[in-house]
């Protein structure tokens, strides 16, 4: 256990001495615990504040990237269909849940899988996602196992909430937890907030962690032991998400490359998506504030976009090239927020606007890391309703209407 003394110098060595401020004033007991927070803490990160280690500084050449099309996949689907059937059937496929973010942008504070999107009767985001993942099972005949990625903020929650519905009707001896890790919040001095006299500001440090978590967790040798080959990967929020989709698992395996992400036609070329191509010949993730004019509007030779195709955070990885990349560094972005913190006259405050910055590292930076990535395009209207906003864009409003066009009851 860190002394008093070890944390003061670490926190001097990060300019973070006012963590310390009302060591005095505390507990033994808070002191033991803040102590123990200060050791946990990765203060590295803030190193990513210095403008020379901004990672945006830092990108290659990008190139426009083609996907297997709508049509594309139509003509193949009874030869995809079969092929992922049969890896789905014989236990090669697991899904990884990313639900360990904070849902900021809704305001809901409960995990954003137990928002409620139905209107006359009980629908929840988690059950959306179940449902989804169900009829899955029901075609191959085989539970696919589902590894849901929570965070210290919202495990216990989580947990509840799915044990008390019974987990929507899905198989429980297939569904496992592991918690993510976390990173400190900063003002806009790059000053670590304080929560309390005694707690740090932590939050969830991104979902790129969620591999490393898992392993941590000790549930790798599971998935190796199982003999699961591929793990899909998607986020809470796409309450018309295709989990372990057969057809995108068989057109990526047919394909021989090493990964795959589901992607959308752009609206048009302002629309505020990262769009998948190529960085320096490797599949890369360009956010649209990344893109120039030029690349925003730059037309192929078949009269389309060039860069065309925006993620939607569901990606097919394997597992053996997963362990490759293990301990390769992901970069991590600094994102601005709204952070919950104390103020100096020891008030806890809930900021109406952002008002500092966290530290995460993305999924989406560890399709860099691929050698090869199949862009596999759906139907926007089908498969994408992203719940990020209570209205407007990719919001609640937005998300009933897309779950309605698609025969769900609300
Ligand atoms: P978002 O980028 O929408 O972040 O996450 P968020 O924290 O959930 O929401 P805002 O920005 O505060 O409104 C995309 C997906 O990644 C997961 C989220 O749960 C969501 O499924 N995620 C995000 C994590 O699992 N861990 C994180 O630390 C961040």
């Amino acid at each position: 256990m860190l002394t008093y003394e070890a944390a003061k110098e670490i926190l001097e060595k990060f300019g973070q001495e006012h963590l310390l401020k009302y060591y005095d004033e505390i507990s033994d007991e808070e002191k033991a615990e803040l102590l123990a927070q200060i050791e946990l803490i990765d203060f590295s990160v803030l190193e990513n504040l210095r403008e020379e280690n901004c990672f945006t500084a830092a990108r290659g050449k990008f190139e426009p990237l083609g996907a297997v099309t709508i049509k594309d996949i139509e003509k193949n689907s009874d030869k995809y269909s079969e092929s992922g059937i049969d890896a789905i059937k014989n236990g090669k496929v697991a899904a990884v849940l990313l639900a360990g973010g904070q849902g900021t942008r809704l305001g809901f504070d409960k995990p954003k899988g137990m928002f409620n999107v139905g209107v006359s009767r009980e629908l929840f985001i988690f059950q959306c996602l179940i449902n989804n993942l169900l009829d899955v099972v029901d075609k191959a005949g085989a539970w696919v196992p589902l590894y849901i990625m929570t965070s210290e903020k919202n495990n216990r929650d989580t947990i509840d909430f799915l044990e008390e519905k019974n987990y929507f009707g899905y198989n429980k001896d297939y569904v496992k937890f592991f918690v993510q890790d976390m990173a400190p919040s900063v003002d806009y001095n790059g000053k670590i907030y304080m929560e309390s006299r005694s707690r740090i500001s932590i939050s969830p440090n991104g979902n790129g962690g969620w591999f490393s978590s898992l392993v941590r967790a000790g549930l790798l040798d599971e998935i190796k032991d199982n003999g699961i080959e591929w793990i899909n990967v998607f986020a809470v929020d796409n309450v018309l998400q295709r989990i372990a989709d057969p057809l995108y698992v068989g057109a990526v395996i047919s394909s021989g490359l090493q990964s795959g992400s589901k992607v959308v036609s752009k609206a048009g070329p302002d629309e505020r998506v990262g769009v998948l191509c190529l960085e320096d010949g490797a599949p890369s993730i360009v956010e649209y504030y990344e893109m120039t004019e030029e690349m925003r509007t730059l037309i192929d030779d078949k009269g389309e976009l060039a860069y065309k195709y925006g993620v939607i955070l569901n990606y097919l990885f394997s597992v053996d090239k997963l362990e490759t990349i293990l301990n390769d560094k992901l970069p991590v972005h600094v994102v601005e927020k709204k952070i919950p913190y104390m103020d100096e006259n020891g008030n806890y405050i809930k900021p109406e606007k952002p008002n500092g910055h966290k530290f995460e590292t993305l999924v989406l930076d560890m399709v860099h890391m691929q050698d090869s990535c199949l862009a596999y395009e759906v139907d926007r209207r089908k498969e994408f309703a992203p719940i990020k906003n209570a209205s407007g864009v990719d919001s609640v409003d937005s998300a009933r209407e897309l779950l309605k066009e698609n025969g769900i009851q609300l």
